[in-house]
Order: C-alpha cells, then structure tokens, then sequence
C-alpha cells in the first residue's frame, strides 16, 4: 500500500437526496478514518452554498461520500470540474449513465453484459394494462436503496391491473422501469482500481433486500465469500469489472447481481452499477475489502490514492498535449 502525504480532504456528505442518511453515516465513517490516518478533515454536509464552502475549503483533495440524486448523478461531479477539484470516485459522464438504471442497459447491453429486458413504462399506463408479463419489478429509473422497488406478483398483490390507490412507486413517480423478476439469490461485486474484489451474497430476512434490509443491522445476512460455484463468482467479477471499465468509473463501484440458480451462469443477471457505493460501518464494499487484509481506513486512503492517481495522469497529459 502505498503511504499518502498527510492531505487535506473534504468530505462531501449529507445533501438532500433521499439516501440522505446514509451518506451521513458513509461520510462521517470516511472522515474519522482519515482523521486517524494523520489528514486534515473538512466535513462538508452539502447545502445550495457546496460551491461557496468547496471554494473556502480549499482541499487538496473532495472525498465524495454523497449518494442518490445530486451527488451520485454527475451534477456535483460537474461543478466540481469547473472548480478544477480533485475527487474521489466517478467522474462527470459516468455517473449520468450509471445513475439511470436504463442509461445504463444502453450502454453495457451491446456490449454483451447480461442485464434483465424489460422498458420504461408511463405510470400511467400502468392501470390500464401490465407493461410485462407477471412477475414483474417496478423501480424508479435513477433512485438508489431500493427506494420505490414493488414486485408485482402473478397473484396480483397491487389490484389486476395495478390499483392507483394501492401504495407504490407509481404514486411518487411519472415513469418507472419495468422488469422481469429475476427469482433466486442476490449478489454483488465491488471493484477496486483495477480489481474485482469478492462476491458478496445478500440473504435478507424481509420479504426482499429492502431499505430497511439495508440498513439495519441484522435484518440482512451477508455471506463473504458467496458460497456459489466458482464459475457464478468467476463471472460476477469479470461483469463487475468490465462493467466498471466500460462506462469509465473511476476508484471503486459496486455491480448488483441476481442469480437465477436454477439457471446455471445464464441465470445472472447485472442489475445496476453503483458509482458511490455504501461506505457505512455496515457496507458491502468496507466488508470485501476487509476479507482481503484491507481495513477500513486503508480502503478509504485506497480511494483517495486512486482519485490522485488519475489528477496527477491527466496533469501529465494536459502538460504533454
Ligand atoms: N429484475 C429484478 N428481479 C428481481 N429482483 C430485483 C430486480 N430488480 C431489482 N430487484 C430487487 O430490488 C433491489 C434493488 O434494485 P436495484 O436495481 O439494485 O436498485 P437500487 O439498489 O438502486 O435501489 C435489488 O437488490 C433486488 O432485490
Ligand atoms: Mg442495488
């Protein structure tokens, strides 16, 4: 591991996105390991004024520990490129198509990154008629937490058609994306630099892995290492990090998978690639990393490291261009 200079850093965490607290919980665990590891924290809980407060700060480097819409979807990564900040995680383009779970087919699907079909449906249409046959997801197209998923089952747990008046994500949303259910297990992947690290299984104790699921310890079991067959974790690691690879994230992102396992390697299934993925005491890319002799302010000085890397790399090009 490569030993940091003592840095300046601001943490950008907090903002107004509906994954609010858990950027909190992200970003104050990012700011005391750095604190620990001898760097100077500034802890920026993002407002209207981040411009302003970046500006005052003035760090040597912005630890971005934002996630969901703004901070996960390119708009800080812009106003952060016309500062001429350097920052942690990925860059301006990425996060716009990683952001939208529909972007994001566009972009990997060609490619040959197997991902459910499915298609984004008016809300509206949605009480007329099914958009897919039963059973099938509904999830907004650019939230993350599983904030808004519904399930629609083939016995019609939402009314047949959909119920404006049952509760769901048709309420809160214009358009959804609609996808065939993938049933089976749930996996996932975290890619650091230039290397996938381990294959995670999710075994929630809810009906499915939920925001609550998420995030309270103890309602989801995490198996680390998957035990799966070596070709279903051989191929979760080369999607994750092809994936990172072609849409240009930069330090570390997070594939989610679902596994069909009655299907062999051509019941998996990316679901979504998550640009800043949990950094909680409670998350999934801290935990692999830890599998693998790496604790958690190593992870974090990782990032850092990498962010710098890449500055220092496009310095060298602007300088020979
Ligand atoms: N096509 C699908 N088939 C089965 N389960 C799904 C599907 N899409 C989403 N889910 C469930 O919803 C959860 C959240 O979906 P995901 O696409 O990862 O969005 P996000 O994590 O951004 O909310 C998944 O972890 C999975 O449990
Ligand atoms: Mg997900």
């Amino acid at each position: 591991m490569t030993a940091l200079p003592r840095l300046h850093v601001a943490v950008l965490m907090g903002g107004w996105s509906s994954e609010r607290p858990v950027s909190l919980t992200s970003g104050e665990g990012v700011a005391s390991a750095l604190e620990q590891r001898g760097h100077r924290v500034t802890r920026i809980d993002m407002g209207r004024d981040v411009a302003l407060r970046l500006a005052e700060a003035a760090p040597d480097v912005v630890f971005n520990a934002l996630h969901g819409t703004p901070g996960e979807d390119g708009t800080v990564q812009g106003m952060m490129d016309l500062m001429g900040l350097t920052y942690t995680h990925s860059g301006l383009a990425t996060s716009v198509i990683a952001i939208d779970k529909e972007l994001t087919k566009q972009a990997l699907v060609p490619h040959g990154i197997p991902m459910p079909g499915g298609r984004v449906v008016k809300t509206a249409e949605l009480y007329e008629r099914d958009p897919l046959a039963r059973p099938y997801v509904l999830k907004p197209v650019n939230e993350g937490s599983s904030v808004g998923v519904a399930i629609v089952t083939a016995e019609g747990n939402y009314g047949d058609p959909i119920s404006p008046q049952a509760r769901g994500p048709w309420q809160e949303f214009d358009e959804l994306l609609a996808e065939p259910f993938i049933r089976g297990r749930e996996l996932t992947t975290a890619v650091l630099g230039d290397r996938a690290l381990m294959v995670t299984e999710l075994i929630p104790k809810t009906a499915f892995y939920d925001f609550d699921a998420k995030y309270t310890d103890g309602l989801t079991e995490h198996v680390c290492p998957a035990d799966v067959p070596e070709d279903i974790a051989q191929a979760c690691k080369d999607i994750a990090l092809r994936a990172h690879k072609l849409l240009g994230c930069k330090g570390t992102s997070r594939s989610d998978f679902r596994w069909d396992d009655e299907r062999g390697v051509e019941g998996l299934f990316l679901l979504e690639v998550n640009t800043q993925p949990g950094m909680t005491p409670l998350s999934l890319v801290p935990e692999q990393a830890r599998h693998l002799g790496m604790d958690y302010p190593d992870l974090v000085e990782a990032i850092l490291a990498e962010a710098l890397k890449d500055a220092a790399a496009a310095k060298a090009k602007k300088g020979a261009g």
